[in-house]
């Protein structure tokens, strides 16, 4: 009921872990490869490993989670070799890439590519956490200039993880660029960067990185997200899947992305909050919510979203 398919992609269900979240370690990844989950997406990959940032550096707050991690992850040759440890559990496995350069992102693409247990590529243009580098999709040229650079080598499923547009004029030109390359999938939408949550009482921020400004995710981030879903459902090329993530935790959540568009919806913060038995919570959830409104498959109502008369 609940299955669906990225580019060429099948998946058994719709709905799978967002990069960042409990997908760093292999027992990580095997815990989502045991879970419902549709697919298993690993953490974003550098060339090297990474500490990241200092901690206090990821918060779980009543409406959702403030985060500066700044990218900590084992390598790409780690994310590579896990490839054929997870292939057991016959689900697509996705490698996120977030290279410090575009001659990096090109390396470990091309390394990816030779690996047949990889079903594909999402490649983070968002990272918001990164001290002195801005988020790579907010500089329209510079995405225009990797997507084609990164399209003249690949050959495996690639699709983008965007950070959250807000002006409906960079929808249009960021749909423009996207549309003029062999998509498969965008990821709508990383954390909103930059956001500032405060302990009052203590009288300081949650986090310490950065002064405490970190990437939203939970509740905080669904309208967005809706709206970034939406927008690219309605702009790009139909061949290019929409995957939705954003204040996703329960049927309901998964279920007003799908009528955004989303062919595919991501868990993140609530993830975080109650591990991986939460792809079989919303499953079920969603399932219900189908079976209640005579839905068989999620193409049913995928994107059909009215406008209040
Ligand atoms: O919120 C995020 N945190 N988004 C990213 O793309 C990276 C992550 C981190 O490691 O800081």
């Amino acid at each position: 009921m609940l299955q669906t398919k990225i580019a060429n992609i099948k998946l058994a269900n719709c709905i799978y872990n967002a990069s960042g979240p409990a997908c760093s370690s292999l027992e990580e990844l095997q815990a989502l490869g045991q879970s419902a989950a549709g697919a298993i997406l690993s953490k974003s990959a550098t060339l090297a490993p990474r500490a990241g940032n200092p901690a206090p550096r990821y918060v779980d707050t009543p409406w959702g989670s403030i985060n500066s991690m700044g990218l900590p992850n084992k390598g790409h040759a780690y994310y590579l070799a896990a490839a054929k440890e997870l292939a057991s559990f016959q689900k697509p496995y996705i490698v996120s890439l977030s290279g410090m350069s575009l001659a990096d992102n090109l390396k470990m693409i091309a390394e990816m590519q030779e690996e047949e247990n990889i079903a594909a590529i999402e490649l983070n243009l968002s990272c918001p956490n990164l001290p002195g580098k801005p988020q790579t999709a907010y500089d329209f040229e510079q995405t225009e200039k990797v997507l084609a650079a990164v399209f003249a080598q690949n050959n495996k499923p690639l699709g983008v993880k965007l950070p959250p547009y807000f002006d409906l004029l960079h929808f249009e030109q960021m749909a423009q660029i996207l549309n003029q390359f062999p998509l498969s999938f965008v990821s709508c939408i990383n954390s909103i960067g930059n956001g500032l949550v405060i302990d009052w009482e203590k009288e300081e921020t949650l986090i310490r990185p950065k002064d405490g400004f970190g990437g939203l995710g939970g509740d905080y981030i669904k309208a967005t997200a809706l709206a970034n879903v939406r927008q690219f459902y309605l702009l790009l090329r139909p061949e290019i899947s929409v995957v939705a993530v954003g204040g996703i935790k329960s049927g309901q959540d998964a279920f007003e992305h799908i009528l955004c568009g989303a062919k595919a919806v991501q868990i993140g913060t609530h993830l975080m909050k109650t591990g991986p038995s939460c792809f079989a919570q919303i499953s079920a959830e969603l399932t219900a919510i189908m079976q209640a409104k005579g839905y068989q498959s999620i193409e049913d109502f995928r994107g059909k979203l009215k406008t209040a008369a």
